[in-house]
């Protein structure tokens, strides 16, 4: 598709905020695989609103009482949305290099594991700090050490 090899301006799309051609094909939910302008108007989106909601999350939780593998998780989806959002600015401005498109694919994979590794430390259906850190601590084994009595229910 090369929709990368078009439009290579940011953050307008050589001058526009929403670009011409957006419902050039019919039907029209068509645009959204096959019209490159339109993929990559999507893609732009996407990456800003995912940019938006990870940057809120931090701002609301960098100075929560988080347990160290729930802070590492945070700033780790923070810092790897960061870089894929710039890689891919990046990627579009110098047309594509080999170098630059491939480190933006693997990005990709990291940003997803950041954002599984929050879920994981941040999971059990509303957990509150302590139950997540209980698990933490059983899961190493030192449940003894934080509720004596515990590791033996
Ligand atoms: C959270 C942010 C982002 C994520 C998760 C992401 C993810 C991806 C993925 C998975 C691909 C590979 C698609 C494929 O090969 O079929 C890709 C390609 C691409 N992205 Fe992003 N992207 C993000 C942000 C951006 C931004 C902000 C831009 C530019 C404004 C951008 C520009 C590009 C370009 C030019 C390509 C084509 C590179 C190539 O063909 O290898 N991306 N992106």
């Amino acid at each position: 598709m090369r929709a990368g090899l078009m439009y290579n301006t940011f953050p307008l799309m050589n001058g526009h905020l929403v670009p011409p051609g957006l419902d050039a094909f019919q039907p029209l939910w068509l645009n959204a695989f096959e019209n490159p302008v339109a993929v990559q108007f999507i893609h732009r989106c996407l990456a800003l609103t995912t940019l938006a909601v990870v940057a809120g999350l931090w701002l609301g939780w960098r100075r929560a009482a988080l347990l160290p593998p729930q802070r590492l998780a945070l700033n780790a989806l923070a810092a790897m949305t960061l870089l894929q959002v710039s890689l891919g600015i990046a990627t579009l401005l110098y047309h594509v290099p080999v170098a630059l498109g491939t480190l933006h694919q693997g990005g990709a994979v990291l940003l997803l594991s950041a954002v599984l590794a929050m879920r994981h430390w941040s999971s059990g259906g509303g957990a509150r700090v302590g139950d997540v850190g209980a698990t933490w601590c059983r899961e190493l084994k030192l449940a003894e050490l934080v509720t004596p009595g515990r590791s033996r229910t």
